[in-house]
């Protein structure tokens, strides 16, 4: 693994991990605002670097012997990336008081937070 590899996956693992905090800070709703919104932002910024270091996008579409692994690891990235605007509008819905939205959050919520280990754990096959 290059050095460069290795800092995209420390800084993986550590949006991971602020992730799984922020999700424990779900009852203290500004907190959990705070600490998601950070999260995200920080991964547009991971996906950001590995693109202009490594142009992943265009590497991906140029494949043509597309593995199963790599096509597992798209899906679940460009997915979790998608879930990120859903959770903030119904996050910023419940907070202004549509307690209904919360069990469609907490469930997108889920999926993005296992998605996004998987992404993690798929990114180590295909590089
Ligand atoms: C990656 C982004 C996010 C993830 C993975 C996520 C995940 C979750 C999960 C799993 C829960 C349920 C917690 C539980 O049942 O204990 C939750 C609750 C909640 N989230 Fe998020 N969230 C995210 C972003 C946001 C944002 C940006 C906002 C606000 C704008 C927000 C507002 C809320 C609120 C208000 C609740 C309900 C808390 C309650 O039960 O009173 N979330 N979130």
């Amino acid at each position: 693994m290059t050095v460069s590899a290795i800092i995209f996956q420390i800084q993986s693992i550590l949006i991971i991990a602020t992730m799984i905090y922020g999700i424990s800070q779900a009852k203290k709703r500004l907190l959990h605002k705070k600490i998601m919104s950070f999260a995200m932002a920080w991964d547009v910024l991971l996906i950001l670097q590995i693109e202009f270091t490594r142009h992943a996008v265009e590497k991906a579409i140029s494949l043509t012997d597309n593995s199963i692994i790599l096509n597992i690891h798209l899906f679940l990235a460009v997915t979790t990336v998608l879930f990120y605007p859903i959770l903030i509008i119904l996050g910023r819905k419940i907070i202004s008081g549509q307690k209904s939205l919360i069990p469609i959050h907490r469930l997108f919520g889920r999926t993005t937070i296992i998605f996004r280990i998987l992404t993690f754990i798929t990114s180590f096959y295909v590089i």
